[in-house]
């Protein structure tokens, strides 16, 4: 029997199958999407480039499946990881976007922030994040959703006609493909709108951010059927499954026991703790979230290190700085040097989030020489982001007192760069394992639907066996200078963007 998943992310869109019995991945096809970038610190994507992307995905890994003489009737249903809190606005008529979807990663809503921390009575960012899990910030979707309001007067039209509708990328996805109005639980815990204990949309939040609620779609949990393809070559198929994809990587690692800990290097990177059954709210930066909901009981939540930072990094010096020509250079051009030569690159193009959650950092390099070249600032780049999942890890160990997270296991595009993973284990101090199975964020799709169909059972998913692991190769007190140098540069990235 096979399973399917959508993986739609922040770079690129992909369908994958994979082996019921054991993950192994049958066929798969993956399209680059593009970003745009109107002004600087925005961040858009086209909503039809989005469907699209995935409806050539399908169809590419269904003439796969012809050509290799696999019946598509063996697939028995598909889940959905989606890239999170991007928002997406249409008409529920036309069925058009009304908008470019506005990417988690967007900072024009940094006023819109502002102005809602100083309307509330604390006069805090923190001032939701007990019934949250989140500050108020421009990452999620709320903030973005009341700028469409404001600014675009298609979305205000569509609002007074009773026709608006607004989601995340899964939700769009459901709409187009299912033709349903529905998003996931872990979804919805990124919008700022979702009370985290009720597992519900709160009508103080929607009031306060002036959301009128009949816009919003309905939540489901993770695992359960929310409809079928209404076309192309897997019409009739069930949809089961869907996650936001970072949560989808949780899963499919198996990090199902309190404690354990995955970290995703995709366009950004995003570490996510498993804490249980009930809600922890973080003092140290985190966000708290849901990790994931089989059936009516069985909730996870997860406290999470987000990070900007990640693999746009070195899609940034590819496309803007021509260093290299694909990702797989990256780790030659490192090898050619053995230091950055005291350079550190703090890329915070749309500003830092964990522990941080400054909007107005930019991305800054400090300690240039004249002996510095792509090389140096490259190798500064991966270090980044393993400093950057250093911060993350101190705040989850400070949160969870009684826990220590003695292994990692991590996925993503970065980690097949052993340089990386070698930088990662040194740079945390902590041993970093990289799974059996390749595509982590689609397999959690696909097991959750799995289970919506009933075809698997929550208590019978098991922990992924590590295929290789990384030991740290520098002493205690070297690594904590490295990230006292790293957090001194950060301090000269935050603020910049101030007017
Ligand atoms: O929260 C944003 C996250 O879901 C994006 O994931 O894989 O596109 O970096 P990715």
């Amino acid at each position: 029997m096979l399973l399917g998943a959508i993986d739609q992310g922040t770079s690129s869109s992909r369908f994958l199958l994979f082996d019921a019995d054991n993950g192994d991945l049958l066929a798969s096809h993956q399209i680059e999407v593009r970003q745009l970038f109107p002004h600087p610190g925005w961040v858009e994507m086209c909503p039809k480039e989005i469907y699209e992307t995935v409806l050539e995905c399908i169809k590419k890994v269904s003439e796969k499946m012809v050509e290799q003489k696999v019946g598509l009737d063996r697939l028995k249903c598909v889940g959905i990881a989606n890239q999170r809190e991007t928002t997406v606005v249409w008409d529920r008529e036309t069925g058009e976007p009304l908008h470019n979807a506005i990417v988690w990663l967007d900072t024009r809503t940094s006023a819109l922030a502002d102005e809602a921390i100083q309307k509330t009575e604390s006069k805090s960012k923190e001032h939701f994040k007990a019934k949250t899990g989140l500050p108020i910030h421009p990452y999620f979707s709320v903030l973005k959703l009341q700028w469409l309001l404001r600014n675009v007067p298609e979305v205000e039209e569509a609002r007074k006609k009773g026709t608006l509708m607004f989601g995340t990328v899964d939700c769009w996805l459901l709409w187009k493909l299912c033709g349903i109005h529905a998003t996931d639980v872990t979804n919805a815990s990124r919008t700022m709108m979702f009370d985290l204990h009720k597992r519900k949309w709160s009508s103080e939040l929607a009031n306060f951010f002036e959301i009128p609620m009949e816009i919003l779609p309905k939540i489901r949990s993770s695992a359960e059927v929310y409809g079928e393809f209404l076309g192309g070559p897997l019409k009739g198929i069930p949809i089961s499954g869907c996650l936001g994809d970072q949560q989808a990587a949780m899963v499919g690692h198996g990090c199902l026991q309190k404690g354990d800990t995955k970290n995703t290097y995709g366009t950004g990177t995003f570490m996510l703790s498993n804490i249980g059954s009930q809600p922890l709210i973080s003092k140290n930066g985190l966000l708290t979230t849901v990790g994931y909901q089989f059936g009516s009981d069985c909730v996870i939540y997860a406290l999470e290190g987000s990070g900007s930072i990640g693999g746009n990094v070195i899609r940034f010096l590819r496309d803007n700085f021509g260093f290299i020509k694909d990702s797989s250079e990256v780790e030659a051009l490192c090898r050619s040097i053995t230091s950055t030569e005291g350079v550190i690159f703090v890329p915070a193009f749309t500003g830092l989030y964990t522990p941080y959650w400054d909007p107005t950092a930019r991305g800054t390099i400090c300690g240039l020489t004249q002996i510095a070249n792509r090389a140096h600032i490259t190798l500064a780049a991966l270090r980044a982001v393993c400093f950057q999942s250093a911060e993350m890890l101190e705040a989850v160990e400070q949160d969870m007192e009684d826990t220590k997270i003695t292994a990692i296991k991590v996925d993503g595009g970065m980690t097949s760069n052993i340089l990386f993973n070698e930088l990662q284990a040194d740079i945390m101090g902590r041993r970093i394992d990289t799974p059996s199975v390749h595509e982590v964020s689609g397999w959690g799709a696909a097991m959750a639907a799995g289970i919506g169909i009933g075809l698997m059972k929550p208590e019978n998913l098991s922990e992924k066996q590590a295929v290789r692991s990384y030991s740290p190769r520098i002493s205690d007190s070297e690594r904590h200078h490295e990230l006292h140098r790293w957090k001194d540069a950060v301090k000269r990235a935050c603020g910049w963007a101030i007017d």
